[in-house]
């Protein structure tokens, strides 16, 4: 998969992408990833990527030139290649909301080409000629679609093939299976007085995998209980 991100912060993004697992999925060709300045496609001499909107109000909305040069432009250099078509996301609040399942279809794609919002929007002709899905990343405000952006390229990326150590974690996840997780412990079996549960100590398969199923279905009635039916 080739993914391009477009911002005008592409710090915000090059640190947490070169880590760990991210960072692994690039050396090991999974993932093609180019974080790009918008600023770069400006023409004029300051450089200006927004402006007052029409109409009046408060803040700045981006400019539509230099996301558009950016977008054809990447565009073109893929356009020869045996590649698919990509698809164009803007980060936005205003999207639709990031889950499981937009992950998991994004993570069928080819080509990604990611433009971060800023400021109080996008001229709204990106939107309507350039952008083929709108993302939000959940029900609140960020300052910056870059740090929305790394969460979607992160959730993607994890599912490719190859892209995980163990093929089978992706599936055990929770949200792949509609019940969150269950506890997980590790040594030592008694840590300050508390115990390790004494069915995990136990050896009885069986059991263990009853009290993980149990535990999940508390923890979801808990944390998340619009999860249940
Ligand atoms: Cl994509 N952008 C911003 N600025 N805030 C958000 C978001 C995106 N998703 C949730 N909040």
């Amino acid at each position: 998969m080739k993914i391009d991100i477009l911002t005008l912060f592409p710090e915000i993004c090059r640190a947490p992408l070169n880590e760990s697992m991210m960072k692994r999925a690039q050396e090991n060709k999974i993932v093609d990833l180019r974080i790009h300045n918008l600023r770069d496609w400006t023409t004029d001499k300051h450089h200006v990527v927004d402006d007052a909107p029409f109409g009046g109000g408060q803040g700045m909305v981006m400019k539509p030139e230099p996301i558009f040069a950016g977008v054809d432009g990447l565009k073109q250099e893929t356009s020869n290649a045996e590649i698919q078509k990509p698809t164009v996301i803007l980060m936005s609040p205003a999207g639709r909301r990031l889950d499981q399942k937009m992950a998991s279809e994004l993570s069928k794609e080819s080509h990604l080409i990611i433009i971060c919002g800023h400021y109080e929007g996008v001229d709204h002709r990106v939107i309507e000629h350039l952008v083929d899905l709108e993302v939000s990343i959940g029900d609140y405000v960020l300052t910056n679609g870059a740090i929305a952006a790394v969460v979607l390229v992160d959730a993607v990326v994890r599912l490719l093939p190859g892209a995980l150590g163990h093929e089978h974690s992706a599936l055990d996840d929770s949200f792949s299976a509609e019940l969150l997780e269950g506890p997980q412990y590790t040594r030592p079996a008694d840590f300050r007085g508390w115990k390790v549960p004494e069915v995990l100590l136990s050896g009885n398969h069986a059991e263990i995998a009853k009290w993980r199923k149990e535990q999940a279905l508390n923890r979801t009635k808990e944390n998340r209980p619009d999860l249940l039916p």
